[in-house]
């Protein structure tokens, strides 16, 4: 059997393609929202939205790439709130992106601390806030929004989840700021993405066009997912030792590659979505009022409060860890399965 991988890095999670397949539209649309950084200004803020695994986060990654190739001395700094939800936590990364925080701890600094240094910094500065709509705290965006060297690049799924959990100051500012929308994937879309994959990463020939046609079906419009088959395709058809993924090694791995994704959405959870996505992996299905009960008992004086909760659950929800029906306190959550 030859070779069927060339290069493993092409089919890593976070690595950056080296072209991005149909989202130039997208793609101009932000570089021009950051171009006035190139001279030194401050560029105009932007959102992103659309669904998992539509290249959110490798889009916005893939333009500052491209302007600190245009530009000298631009810096950013990237933070998921998804792990890094409080207000001096996503500070603190920003700030240590910027270079600035080795001498700073995130317990017992003042978040006036990382922005006084943000505001320092000579230069201008993009702040990366992905899955935003669980940051605690929104007077986070308005302390970023009234430093004049920096712009925010704000990712998230829904535009209706964020503006419903910005309070009216920060929806305010930033009713200006640049909308970029990403829509799930067609098919031949999809397709594409697969085959920039499999040309960068497999020896020819080794995946049958029938297995990449089956393969962006499942994946129904999700990059990571596409990616993840194919990842999982590849290391079963080492195993049993075939030179080609064909339509059959792909079946045998669609359960596990959708585990593999479940179980990393579930590595990235910061401690307060883990301990509630824990108590209802226990009990398989629980009344709101019961899980806020255990919450409360496990998180004692830390317990955050019902509305931040909410916005816990809501973020398990669109990861497709749990499921929810009902609503108010009637409201019943389950773990999702396969
Ligand atoms: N247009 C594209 N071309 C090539 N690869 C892509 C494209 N869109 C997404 N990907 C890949 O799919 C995966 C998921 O993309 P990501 O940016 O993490 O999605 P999101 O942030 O929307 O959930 C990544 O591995 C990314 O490199
Ligand atoms: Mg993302």
């Amino acid at each position: 059997m030859g070779r069927l991988i060339t290069d493993a890095r092409a089919l890593r999670s976070g690595y950056v393609p080296q072209e991005l397949y149909h989202r130039e539209g997208q793609i101009a649309k932000l570089s021009s929202a950051l171009r006035p950084i190139t001279h030194g200004d401050i560029g105009e803020d932007a959102f992103v939205f659309g669904p998992s695994g539509v290249g959110k986060t490798t889009t916005a990654k893939f333009v500052l790439r491209q302007l600190e190739h245009e530009a000298f001395g631009i810096r950013w700094g990237y933070v998921n709130c998804m792990s890094d939800s409080s207000k001096s936590a996503v500070l603190h990364a920003l700030t240590k992106h910027a270079g600035r925080a080795a001498d700073l701890r995130i317990e017992g600094t003042p978040a006036s601390t990382f922005v006084d240094r943000l505001r320092e910094l000579d230069g201008q500065f993009v702040a990366v806030l992905d899955e935003v709509d669980v940051l605690e705290d929104p007077t986070t965006i308005l302390a970023l929004y009234d430093l004049p060297n920096v712009t925010m690049i704000l990712i998230t799924v829904h535009e209706d989840d964020l503006f419903t959990n910005l309070d009216s100051r920060a929806e305010s500012r930033l009713r200006g700021a640049e909308k970029v929308h990403l829509e799930k994937y067609s098919h031949d879309e999809m397709v594409d993405i697969l085959r920039g994959r499999i040309d960068a990463g497999f020896e020819p020939n080794t995946v049958s066009d029938d297995a990449v046609d089956y393969i962006a079906d499942i994946a129904a419009g999700d990059a990571r997912f596409g990616i993840a088959l194919l990842r999982r395709s590849a290391r079963w058809a080492i195993e049993i030792q075939r030179s080609q993924i064909t339509t059959d090694v792909v079946d045998e791995i669609r359960d596990e590659a959708r585990d593999e994704l479940h179980m990393r959405h579930v590595d990235a959870l910061s401690t307060h979505q883990r301990m509630l996505y824990e108590i209802i992996k226990g009990a398989g299905e629980i009344g709101a009022g019961e899980l806020r009960e255990q919450y409360e008992e496990r998180a004692g004086s830390n317990a955050k409060t019902a509305r931040m909760q909410r916005k816990y659950l809501n973020g398990l929800t669109r990861y497709n860890l749990i499921r929810s029906h009902g609503s108010g306190r009637w409201t019943r959550y389950e773990l999702r399965q396969y």
